[in-house]
């Protein structure tokens, strides 16, 4: 249940709120590091009764939006009570200061709220859904992101935002591979850190920046069937390997909060898993800041089958965390259990002196309104450079697939029918879990071909509904989907499409998933196009026409026949409030390709899990022989594999240059390629390095990333691109879990794409 019953809400909470226009003057916060944090702190806690202290325990949502099956009741009430640490799901300065008011002027120590709130790609200004900013493999840009959405949410109130999700995903059938960034640990590290510099800044010095908190911690996209909130089970190597990097390096960037997930992890829920999150989480990696549950997940432990309420609520508690997310357990529990000495109440201190220290660097003791400002959210929402950075965002996202006989980049001179129900779509291009983003200010692809080249200058059918299945459509509107089937027969859409498509030199088939099949709750069994959908673009093949297919999808689809059969595949995610802009940009060749996927195209859901770095076996796959790893019916081998796209330009690449052909472990080798643009256009290629450990003390995989680096280069051009390769780069977690480098022979790898490379050797002494 996400983000639909916003109206209800908003009409039963919020309606009565005032207008507020009172501003804040914005002055300096005391630095956090200083002794004034613990001095505050302390003092405050000498005077909180243990039902006060509990209270910042507890976590609740009350607003706009509702995000689990569970509604938090008489928050205002808990609030004067100093029952409520924070909340989530309210937002705008005036519904913000409206509960703020309660905390501060009616509890007895006056402590304020945080205001929490999912900020996953973008606030009101909605950017490509995580999955398509990663396939930019642009931290830099991505980093930018964050900082208009910090600004946009911290305008708007708020001062916690549930972001970033770092959950690696090997599995697209699960809904939520849309939220995170892909499947490797080493790109979804990149981001992890980037992420986290662009909501928190430096400092919370100007109310413009949030606190991060990364999540789900830990393995949710690990989930069994990529069925969600399903079972993890996972030796301890890999976990260390490929799934835990992007939470620590998340950490090591200074996240302030962490949340644990839904998930077991090898028998134990992650919410009362004290390994991972006190021993892990806390002694090795050091992390200090607050540690807050995911939506009612103590409660949920019930079902989970580890004990019941009161239980569940110790193992939470005593693993160590620090907020309880709805489900009102810890104020609920938490005395009782103190009392019978289960939990300890320096546990309890413990807890809420970080949910204090998360304020007192927030600013909020010194002004508890300094994130509620009616003329900065006036300023920030939705304003032109975020707009701009929206469009650029969405280009950079991009993915092409296929390019057979460079039918991309269209011409206007060409006669081109846009076919498909998401030719005219804007609630589709803002995507799931698109926060306080309003889907009406999305550009779609029509509104965008008439702002650039006038109205009337394209064909235009619908070809088919997104989807025909009745009993699916009813099931996804009760969520929200808003899906209507046209009036006119799926016969009848297809006939018109045809006709249209006749009268074109070039067919664009927009097609792909509702927003609602990826997301939370979102996991699906069959990855393809929806059957109508394929029956359109079988007709409009059959025209003889060129047809170029433009995706939106939350995940990846498995498309054999699209594949054999177009001419080309533009992969576009769903781009966000500039989507259609940046779509049209690109199809006309005003912009290029240059994203690289970040996760593998499988192609049919009987490969999955399908990935890059996967290991050799004892019996790597030979052509033709038996008693090999393969399948009978299908390839080994992807659709598209990991870091693959194409641009309008062709690259070539030379053999890596090492600087030397062994090392030490203080020394440096530096890799190199010559790369230089064979085409005909400019273009954006992003140089990816990969490693082989070829002997270990345990199996390493075929291929890691460890390096990228994208170079710009105009036809004709080429540029050495360079690589400092280090001891650290070779580091893996061996069977003891000790993090160290082995000494021995290392292949190392650049290219285009994981599936494309060229190779040099050398040996770590
Ligand atoms: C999701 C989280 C989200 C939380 C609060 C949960 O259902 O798993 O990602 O942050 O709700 O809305």
């Amino acid at each position: 249940m996400k983000h639909w019953i916003t109206a209800l809400l908003i009409a039963t909470q919020l309606s009565a709120i005032p207008a507020y226009s009172i501003e804040v003057e914005e002055t300096k916060v005391p630095s956090a590091n200083s002794h004034g944090m613990k001095k505050k702190v302390d003092e405050l806690m000498s005077q909180m009764t243990f039902e006060e202290k509990i209270g910042q325990m507890n976590l609740l949502s009350i607003g706009f939006d509702v995000t689990g099956p569970v509604v938090s009741q008489d928050v205002d009430q808990k609030i004067k009570k100093g029952l409520v640490g924070g909340v989530f799901n309210t937002f705008t300065p005036a519904a913000v200061r409206k509960l703020q008011e309660i905390a501060v002027n009616q509890s007895r120590l006056k402590i304020p709220l945080l205001f929490g709130y999912d900020v996953i790609h973008g606030h009101r200004t909605i950017f490509p859904i995580n999955l398509g900013l990663s396939c930019s493999w642009d931290p830099e840009l991505i980093e930018r992101t964050a900082q208009a959405a910090a600004k946009e949410a911290s305008a708007d109130g708020l001062n916690w935002v549930y972001s970033p999700m770092v959950d690696i995903a090997r599995d697209p059938r699960w809904g939520r591979v849309s939220e995170g960034s892909g499947e490797d640990p080493h790109l979804g590290s990149e981001i992890a850190r980037a992420t986290v510099r662009g909501y928190q800044g430096k400092n919370h010095d100007n109310a413009d920046t949030v606190l991060a908190c990364v999540k789900h911690y830990a393995l949710y996209g690990a989930a069994e069937a990529g069925r969600d909130y399903n079972t993890v089970d996972m030796s301890p190597v890999r976990m260390f390997n490929e799934y835990l990097p992007p939470y620590k390096a998340a950490v090591d960037a200074g996240v302030a909060t962490v949340m644990t997930s839904f998930n077991e992890i090898n028998g134990v829920p992650a919410t009362a898993n004290k390994w991972l999150v006190t021993d892990v989480l806390r002694k090795d990696w050091g992390f200090k800041g607050m540690i807050a549950t995911d939506y009612t997940a103590v409660n949920e432990m019930v079902a989970h089958g580890v004990g019941d309420e009161a239980k569940v609520t110790e193992l939470a508690i005593n693993a160590g965390i620090d907020m309880d997310m709805v489900g009102e357990l810890f104020i609920k529990h938490g005395a009782v259990l103190v009392k019978s000495g289960k939990v300890s109440e320096a546990q309890i201190d413990a807890a809420c002196r970080r949910v204090l220290e998360a304020k007192y660097k927030l600013g909020l003791f010194h002004d508890p309104y300094r994130f509620i400002s009616e003329e900065r959210r006036k300023k920030e929402l939705m304003s032109a450079d975020k707009l701009q950075l929206s469009k650029e965002a969405a280009i950079k996202s991009m993915v092409l697939l296929k390019n057979a006989k460079q039918v991309l980049p269209l011409s206007t001179q060409q006669k081109v029918a846009f076919i498909g129900p998401l030719v005219k779509d804007q609630r589709n291009l803002i995507g799931a879990w698109s926060g306080a983003g309003d889907w009406k200010q999305a550009t779609s692809i029509w509104q965008a071909l008439d702002t650039k080249f006038g109205a009337g200058k394209f064909l235009y059918s619908k070809g088919c509904n997104i989807l025909d299945d009745d009993r699916m459509i009813e099931l996804l509107n009760l969520n929200g989907a808003m899906l209507q089937r046209d009036e006119k027969s799926p016969q009848d859409l297809i006939k018109e499409a045809v006709a249209t498509a006749q009268q074109a030199d070039v067919v664009v088939a927009v097609l792909g998933e509702p927003f609602i099949f990826s997301g939370e709750a979102a996991s699906r069994s069959m990855i393809g196009l929806p059957d109508n959908q394929l029956d359109l673009l079988k007709a409009l093949k059959a025209t003889g026409k060129p047809v170029v297919l433009v995706l939106m999808n939350g995940r990846p689809l498995t498309l054999p026949w699209e594949n054999e059969n177009l001419d080309a595949i533009l992969e576009t995610w769903f781009g966000g409030t500039k989507a259609g802009d940046a779509i049209v940009d690109t199809l006309f060749g005003d912009a290029t390709p240059s994203g690289k996927l970040s996760i593998t195209f499988p192609v049919n859901v009987g490969q999955i899990p399908i990935y890059y770095n996967a290991k050799n076996t004892g019996r790597p796959f030979v052509p033709r022989e038996k008693f090999h790893t393969q399948y009978l019916d299908v390839s080994n081998q992807p659709l598209y594999p990991f870091g693959y796209g194409l641009s309008y330009t062709t690259f070539e690449y030379d053999e890596p240059k090492l600087s030397q052909s062994t090392m030490r472990s203080a020394e440096t080798i530096t890799v190199s390629t010559r790369v230089k643009n064979t085409g005909k256009r400019a273009g954006v290629e992003t140089v990816q390095f990969y490693i082989r450990d070829l002997v270990g003390s345990i199996t390493r995989p075929v291929k890691e990333l460890k390096h990228f680096q994208k170079v710009e280069l105009k036809p004709g051009e080429e540029k050495v691109v360079e690589y400092k390769l280090t001891v650290d780069d070779l580091k893996f977690y061996n069977s003891d879990l000790k993090y160290a480098a082995e000494p021995g022979d290392f292949e190392v790898f650049c290219g285009t794409d994981s599936s494309n490379l060229k190779k040099a050797k050398f040996t770590l002494m």
